[in-house]
């Protein structure tokens, strides 16, 4: 196993382990923090079943212990039910830790603690489910099992619930920092900033994954508050003792930890990434990028073409802008495809070469080109049209008429050279926010795609549908240039490479290109909504954009290409290379590497939707999102659009649970009963 695939399985493991959990939540539209609520209320009003004045007639007996006990057990199956909604399933991570054993690997730190961790959820889960089937069977079940399971429930035993609870919390928040160093979702922080593919092969920001992480803790410490709670219930009913300091105890203690908790996963979501992007394919294909053609193309000319009077008393470096004039004597200008644009930045390479054209369909007009003093561009080698041979001449004036090495801004029809300027917007009107970005290429223009859903409370979003880009033809009449699409063009051909992020308390509901200057501009929408209600605010949407320019105070830098060969031919994995506020320009493949044939970067046309449970709906709350180049030293590269998942680090918290136990009528009403 190479070192990434390792890195990738262990974070695989990671959200075997956590993932399953919190995608229920989405379903359900639940929360653990909501959740922790109902749970306590409903703690508390059990307990008060012991504070309400009983209807007994005369002194107390077996059925009136059996009454409250079906009470406490009534009250105990609500909050099952409610938990059993946002259960977990973690049959598989057994069979995970076992696959991984086999393999030999060694462990590192982390990887043995995910496992402690998954082994312990499994535990709570496991006993959890055993009390849910008790309180099912509860008539046929003979008291002293119920009693059984309740001591286990609250016994001291390291291995009892309290102990697996202490023990999962101690992995979160070690006790002793020196001793243990950091916790378990400051180290899976840690292993994600590493490097970045664990990103890639996920699809999940590490934010994203950490808050999964921190609900499922939470809803296992949920579980074990209830379990423990009406354990010293069952326990009082039992006539075990009064147990009204050591619920108030639990109480505390659990309150302890889930604050902790909260904390811990506070600092470790806001320090944590939240962007998101994808890498580089396994095999790149159509559906992964695609090319703005023809912008500048090396083409091979002579200097008599180029000029109206068809004479060569200048060299190629004269030509720094022309077009093509004409055909002289039928040479080398019949057998390609001419100019029909602008013709730029000509030079001299050598006199006599041999050219192998490209095939009718391609974009490319030559393969490769050999010169006879030795310099070859592009890859050299058969050649399945044929090569021809192209030579220089001499005029009886002694002039030189030389094939000359230039650049050439094809006409806009043959080439694919536009971008919409269209806004892209989510259908706020139906309360739905931007889930997903790709880049597209429909005819001839790329296009902003975004893929939406309905957003709902408490940061959920129902799932996402892609919203397809209206194609349109830039030629048709109506569609104006610099107002429906921009065409790039030797003077302007730079594109922004930004990453915005809405305010607090917005979310990402649209995306734009936009023209500052000669540049092609990056912007996205933000509206403002409320996350109890998810209700957004479509009135109050803003653009959000980094306006900077090169020519300013503190200019925008360029990213430079070092001598591009085509991205697809890498053997590098490509990584992300640029900063928020730079631009880079659009241009033509390296000489040498690809005769300048193609236009660099391409255009990374994967979407990029953060990625959710195998099984369940739902989609991920975006605020923001960015260009970036994606590249290597040798290589054009890629331009794609990341996104930024939700900050959901200010919505984390614990609430202690309600405390007021009323106990006023306990020894007049409950008389325990002696065994
Ligand atoms: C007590 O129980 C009796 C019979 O079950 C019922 O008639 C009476 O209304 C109850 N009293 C109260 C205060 O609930
Ligand atoms: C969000 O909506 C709830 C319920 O309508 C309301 O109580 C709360 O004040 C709202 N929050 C904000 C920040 O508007
Ligand atoms: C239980 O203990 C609490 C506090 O320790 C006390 O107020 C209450 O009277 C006790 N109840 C019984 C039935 O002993």
């Amino acid at each position: 196993m190479s070192v990434r695939r390792l890195r990738s399985f262990r974070v695989l493991l990671v959200v075997l382990v956590f993932a399953n959990t919190s995608r229920a939540l989405v379903d359900e539209v639940l929360d653990v923090l909501k959740l922790g609520k109902e749970v306590g209320e409903e703690v508390l009003n059990s307990w008060d079943v012991f504070g309400k004045p009983f209807n007994a007639t005369g002194g107390v007996d077996l059925p009136v212990v059996r009454r409250r006990e079906r009470e406490i057990m009534a009250r105990l199956a609500v909050v099952s039910r409610s938990i059993e909604k946002l259960e977990i399933s973690v049959q598989k991570v057994g069979d995970i830790a076992l696959f991984l054993a086999k393999k030999g690997n060694k462990p590192t730190r982390l990887e043995l603690r995910l496992h402690e961790m998954s082994d312990l959820l499994n535990r709570v889960a496991w006993s959890n489910r055993q009390m849910r089937e008790y309180v099912g069977q509860q008539e046929n079940l003979e008291r002293s099992t119920l009693q059984d399971f309740a001591e286990w429930c609250v016994s001291h035993d390291p291995g009892a619930l309290p102990g697996l609870l202490e023990r999962v919390h101690a992995l979160v928040v070690p006790p002793h920092k020196n001793l243990l160093g950091r916790g378990l979702l400051q180290l899976i922080m840690d292993d994600l900033t590493e490097e970045d593919s664990d990103v890639c092969d996920l699809q999940m920001s590490p934010h994203q994954l950490i808050y999964d992480m921190y609900n499922t803790i939470a809803l296992t410490e949920i579980k074990g508050y209830a379990m423990m709670q009406f354990s010293w219930m069952l326990l009082r009913i039992y006539g075990r003792g009064n147990f009204t300091q050591e619920a108030s105890l639990t109480r505390q203690r659990y309150s302890e930890r889930t604050g902790q908790t909260a904390t811990a996963a506070r600092a470790a979501l806001a320090m944590s990434k939240r962007d998101l992007y994808r890498c580089d394919p396994p095999v790149h294909t159509s559906a992964t990028y695609a090319e703005v053609t023809r912008l500048l193309q090396g083409y091979v000319e002579n200097e008599v073409d180029m000029n109206g009077d068809a004479t060569c008393k200048e060299n190629c470096a004269f030509y720094t802008l022309t077009e093509n004039h004409g055909c002289y004597m039928e040479q080398f200008c019949y057998k390609q495809d001419k100019c029909r644009g602008r013709i730029i930045d000509c030079q001299y390479l050598d006199s006599d070469m041999w050219v192998c054209p490209a095939s009718r369909h391609s974009q490319r007009r030559y393969e490769w080109i050999e010169y006879e003093n030795g310099r070859t561009l592009g890859r050299v080698g058969s050649c399945r049209l044929g090569a021809t041979k192209v030579d220089s001449w001499w005029r009886w004036t002694l002039t030189h008429c030389s094939y000359c090495f230039c650049l050439c801004e094809d006409e806009a029809s043959v080439a694919e050279r536009f971008f919409s300027l269209r806004e892209v917007l989510a259908d706020i009107n139906e309360n739905k926010v931007v889930t997903g970005m790709r880049l597209v290429k429909l005819g001839k223009v790329f296009h902003i795609q975004i893929y939406q859903g309905k957003l709902v409370e408490r940061g959920f979003v129902e799932s996402s549908e892609e919203v397809l880009a209206q194609a349109f033809d830039p030629e048709q009449a109506g569609v104006l240039e610099g107002v429906d699409y921009h065409t790039l063009t030797y003077e302007r051909r730079a594109i922004d490479l930004d990453e915005l992020d809405s305010p607090s308390g917005h979310v990402l509901t649209g995306a734009r290109f936009r023209m500052i200057g000669a540049h092609l501009h990056f912007e996205i929408r933000a509206t403002p909504f409320n996350y109890t209600t998810g209700k957004l605010h479509p009135e109050k949407s803003q653009w959000i954009s980094n306006d900077n320019t090169e020519g300013s105070h503190t200019p925008r830098t360029r990213l430079e290409l070092y001598k591009p060969d085509l991205p697809t031919r890498s053997h590098a994995a490509l990584r992300i290379d640029s900063q928020h506020d730079q631009y880079i320009e659009f241009t033509h493949s390296d000489f040498d590497a690809d005769a300048a044939q193609s236009t660099v970067p391409f255009i990374d046309v994967q979407p990029v939707v953060p990625s959710k449970a195998l099984n369940t709906k739902g989609a991920t709350l975006l605020s923001g999102a960015g260009l970036y180049h994606r590249g290597a030293r040798g290589s054009g590269g890629f331009i794609g659009v990341k996104v930024i998942t939700y900050d959901y680090s200010k919505h984390v918290k614990a609430e202690p649970p309600p405390s007021e136990f009323v106990d006023e009528s306990e020894t007049t009403e409950f008389v325990p009963i002696v065994n």
